[in-house]
């Protein structure tokens, strides 16, 4: 088929990678000039293992290609996904000013008739909207599908390419056949493509984002309670992930979630319930206990040394919102970073991909270790933020001499308690003993 996806950001570079490499003819689409020529010279915007490979094999195929013409690109094309940011309002709510400026440009241009795909997060009613807007401008027939992503930043090739389910939002039986042709060598597994209204479909999303968000939310507070009754919230997990009603995954306790979707699309969805005159009050705890879970170690860390932190070095691994990726949107490590500097401490940081983005916010206010060891000489404590397998197994010994004082205070519980007695560390973790 012939496909066209508006806007390269990660959703829109992860479908049209993957989409040209079950075979189809896909033209990329983005108003960012600079952004364009370099994906035309094979550069990739984004890290994400594995997207390389499918990308150079079909650039090289001639399956996947790039413009900044949206006339040109979506020429022929009998599905255009729109995959472009919907940034939270100053009020939560997701703002559709992208969406809704592709839609109106999109009228005049088309010919034959065309599924049009919201890809993006968006709240309930955006289709109709969409729709709305493109017939404002054509008498030609084309029907407009809500298909949610549920890829995982780090994992995205792989969700894509085998996702647990599909969901897609249209009545239209004829966007419906077309749609099922799409998918159908992503779900040869049995993995079910599942047809709904629209509005469901977009209500599915944010339910998935939210009730994922509810899940480690809760784990969260149950460490906090272990902390204090001298319970062990890794056995807690262990403990009832084996209940398959429960399920093992997205249980790990830890400094809170972060990144572009989980945060963004909690408060969009606490501002849809307002908006209906609801009062979602599990999803106004998710987003008060995620803020205190963020910067919970704070006060351990003060408390340690005797409350002033002035002069005091810290060791920071790990500054990406979770492992596999470089992003950094609304991870935990920044708040923390940002504390401890206020409080007149010195950072010195290392994560094996978000170094540069992290040196856009920080500047010189911090240094930049080229190794997590040369991050801990004469540092006063190490802090882990982020759960890289690089840090899991590190060379105690050579820490030991690096380190002044062996103590980590860790935000994702990557160490086993046994194992840091034995290595006579002082050891904060989230819901354990210290
Ligand atoms: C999330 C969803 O998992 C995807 O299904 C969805 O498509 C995506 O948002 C989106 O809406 O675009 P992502 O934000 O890439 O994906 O990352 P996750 O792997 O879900 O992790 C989110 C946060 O939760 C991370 O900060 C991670 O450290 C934290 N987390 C995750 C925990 O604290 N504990 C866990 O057990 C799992």
């Amino acid at each position: 088929m012939k496909l066209a996806v508006i806007g390269t950001g990660y959703v829109g570079l992860v479908t049209g990678t993957c989409f040209a490499e079950t075979g189809n003819q896909v033209t990329c689409v983005d108003i960012d000039e600079r952004k364009v020529e370099k994906l035309n010279n094979r550069i990739i915007p984004i890290y994400e293992p594995g997207i390389d490979i499918l990308f150079n094999r079909n650039v090289d195929e001639g399956r996947l290609r790039f413009t900044t013409n949206l006339a040109d690109g979506i020429k022929d094309a009998e599905v255009i996904f729109l995959a472009l940011p919907t940034p939270p309002g100053e009020d939560g709510s997701a703002d559709l000013k992208y969406i809704l400026k592709v839609a109106d440009d999109l009228g005049p241009l088309l010919e034959n008739y065309v599924v049009v795909v919201d890809k993006s997060t968006v709240p309930v009613g955006t289709a109709e909207r969409v729709r709305e807007h493109i017939s404002r401008n054509t008498d030609r027939e084309f029907d407009v599908v809500s298909n949610p992503e549920f890829l995982r930043e780090g994992a995205a090739v792989d969700d894509f390419m085998k996702p647990d389910r599909v969901v897609i939002g249209t009545r239209s039986e004829r966007a419906k056949a077309i749609m099922n042709k799409l998918y159908a060598p992503l779900v040869r597994q049995g993995n079910p493509v599942i047809f709904m209204d629209e509005r469901s479909a977009e209500m599915t999303k944010y339910a998935a984002n939210a009730f994922l968000a509810t899940k480690i939310t809760f784990m969260n507070e149950i460490a906090n309670l272990c902390e204090l009754v001298g319970a062990n919230v890794d056995d807690i997990r262990r403990g009832i992930g084996t209940d398959s009603r429960i399920g093992k995954r997205f249980l790990f306790a830890g400094i809170g979630y972060g990144g572009s979707c989980f945060p963004k699309d909690v408060q969009a969805l606490a501002k849809t319930a307002k908006d209906f005159q609801y009062d979602f009050k599990v999803l106004k705890s998710v987003m008060a206990v995620n803020n205190y879970q963020k910067t919970k170690m704070i006060p351990l860390i003060k408390e340690h040394f005797g409350g002033d932190l002035r002069g005091k070095c810290f060791a920071v691994w790990g500054l990406a919102f979770k492992p596999y990726t470089d992003d950094i949107r609304e991870a935990p490590a920044l708040e923390n970073i940002r504390i401890l500097l206020e409080e007149g401490a010195k950072v010195t940081v290392y994560d094996p991909e978000a170094m540069d983005n992290v040196r856009n916010i920080f500047g010189n206010s911090i240094h930049y270790a080229h190794t997590q060891y040369a991050a801990l000489d004469d540092a006063d404590a190490l802090l882990i933020m982020t759960e890289w397998p690089l840090f899991r197994t590190p060379d105690f010994d050579k820490m030991n001499l690096l380190l002044k004082n062996k103590l980590i205070f860790d935000g994702r519980n990557v160490y086993e308690l046994d194992q840091m007695r034995e290595t006579g560390y002082t050891y904060y973790s989230v819901g354990r003993e210290t």
